[in-house]
């Protein structure tokens, strides 16, 4: 765990020191839970963005994308649920005046279990090797039994407790696991109370309930009330889906963990429209191509896996989290829910308005079901950089050991795809000479000219931003027209030709070579 803390740690300090993401108005000291993207981070942010957006939208011929406001009619948001049910169980401790909650003190809970049973797992493997069978010894050993069973009671009474909002069962869950404030160790609880997420403001000068609007908490919902604008305009037949990109905002009780959980995010989401009855065939369509997508930049199947929700959202017949293995444990990356036809059917019935689909197969009309896909575009950068940023040890210019910070990020979404380097700084051949070769790339891609610092320090400072090719023009640049080309992974240097390098970088660094890869 220290192990772990400590990578987060270092996580942190390189996201600031290379300018991929602040703390947001740092000189007031910070905005607790709001965080501004730098320079490296928009363009990692943006990559992934576009590699969602190309992946969803332009390789799909029944997915279309739209972008809505970030404010909508109030109805909007009592229609879908989210001023009665978007709530969180919130819990103070009465000692330390620390707020939590109170799912999360009981998820902890349950976190220390798992380990305690991993724990356990991993000894015994250790101890009989080759010959280990972790499925029977799961099954089998007493302690793990007992954790097991323990975990499965404690884990049901709290699904319980938050599907029927049953707070009061909610705090005696947290008494009888004599759970303790984590900063005090105190065990004095007040009472556990729903907290609604959505923030709100005024509308122009119209004063109380009438002028109050929210900032919406999911950008869903901007799909479900343009359902029909879309489907006639973009002459969609079911199935198909509409994709957006855009800010959502959630007053969340407890937010830490860097940018895993904000007060203000983004989201990128599709909802697929499909015949009612087909949902589960879709949803698990939606499943597997996600994954996919995941997989295909280099996150490793260990570290993702799938986790179906023991409480339902008030929308679901069916949800599951694509659940990534962050420096701080595995934790929902991504949601694929089945929606049914909760958002449509009820935005007709409030609305007054008819919101359905004329099926001409089935020759009848109906309110379409729905799959979502909703992955928040600040945890996929968190996701990223925790799986791409590394220490390696390298021999250094004299052969000798040296421990080097490299960000192995896919080309395709590393911030700079290549740096023009001069050998030196001070000769004016040299840097004339870089200058034009910068000036003739830079068009094709993000390319990055420095020349300030040795050659090595400069490779080292590529290396931490994730570029994948540093081209370095010296002397026998100028009598050959030909580069050293270096590769930010296996640190291999070759000679080519100047007219190469744009072929070499942008074939490495197109986008394509995600879809290839499949
Ligand atoms: N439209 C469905 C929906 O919003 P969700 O599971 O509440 O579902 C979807 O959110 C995704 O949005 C999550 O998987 C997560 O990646 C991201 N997300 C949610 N709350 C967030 C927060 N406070 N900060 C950062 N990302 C968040």
């Amino acid at each position: 765990m220290a192990g772990q803390d400590d990578k987060f740690k270092k996580l942190v300090a390189h996201c600031k020191e290379y300018g991929f993401i602040f703390q947001s108005s740092e000189v007031y000291d910070g905005l607790s839970a709001v965080y501004d993207y730098g320079p490296y981070g928009v363009e990692l942010k943006n990559n992934l963005k576009s590699y969602w957006w190309k992946s969803m939208v332009q390789m799909h011929e029944n997915i279309v994308g739209i972008d809505a406001a970030i404010f909508m009619h109030p109805k909007t948001w009592k229609a879908s649920g989210h001023v009665d049910a978007f709530n969180d169980p919130l819990v103070d401790n009465k000692d330390s005046k620390k707020r939590y909650r109170a799912d999360v003190l009981v998820e902890n809970y349950l976190d220390k279990i798992e380990a305690k049973i991993n724990k356990e797992v991993a000894k015994a493997k250790k101890r009989f090797g080759d010959s280990f069978d972790e499925a029977m010894f799961r099954k089998t050993n007493p302690r793990v039994v007992a954790n097991l069973e323990k975990h499965e009671t404690i884990a049901k009474r709290l699904a319980n407790a938050m599907r029927d909002s049953d707070m009061p069962g909610m705090k005696t869950l947290i008494e009888e696991l004599e759970i303790a404030c984590p900063e005090s160790g105190s065990k004095n609880w007040t009472d556990v109370r729903q907290f609604n997420l959505m923030f709100s403001t005024q509308l122009g000068n119209i004063a109380g309930e009438e002028g109050k609007l929210y900032l919406r908490p999911e950008t869903a919902q901007g799909i479900f009330v343009n359902f029909l604008n879309v489907q006639k305009t973009s002459r969609q037949k079911l199935p198909f889906g509409i994709a957006q990109i855009g800010k959502a905002f959630r007053n969340e009780i407890v937010a830490r963990q860097f940018i895993f959980r904000m007060r203000e995010f983004e989201q990128m989401e599709m909802q697929f429209f499909i015949r009612p009855g087909d949902e589960m065939k879709w949803y698990e369509y939606w499943k597997a191509a996600r994954m996919k997508w995941h997989n295909a930049i280099g996150h490793p199947a260990e570290k993702l896996r799938f986790h179906d929700h023991d409480n339902l959202a008030h929308y679901a017949n069916a949800a599951v989290d694509i659940q990534f293995d962050f420096p701080f444990g595995f934790k929902e990356l991504e949601g694929i829910h089945s929606r049914t036809d909760f958002d449509l059917s009820s935005h007709q019935e409030l609305s007054g308005r008819k919101i359905q689909y004329f099926d001409p197969e089935l020759d009848k009309n109906y309110v379409p079901y729905v799959v979502e896909t909703s992955i928040g575009c600040d945890r996929m950068f968190l996701a990223t950089m925790s799986h791409a940023l590394q220490e390696e040890t390298v021999p250094d210019a004299k052969g000798k050991d040296s421990v080097r910070t490299v960000l192995k990020v896919h080309p395709a979404l590393a911030p700079v795809k290549c740096a023009v380097l001069p050998l030196l700084r001070n000769k004016e051949e040299l840097t004339e000479k870089a200058r034009k070769v910068y000036n003739n790339i830079k068009h094709s891609f993000n390319c990055q000219y420095d020349e300030k610092d040795a050659i090595g320090r400069r490779y080292r400072r590529q290396d931490a931003i994730g570029t994948p090719y540093c081209i370095t023009i010296d002397f026998d640049t100028l009598e050959d027209d030909t580069v050293t080309i270096r590769d930010r992974d296996t640190l291999k240097q070759e000679r080519i030709p100047i007219g190469q390098v744009e072929d070499i970088v942008r074939n490495k660094v197109d986008m394509k070579q995600l879809f290839l890869e499949d």
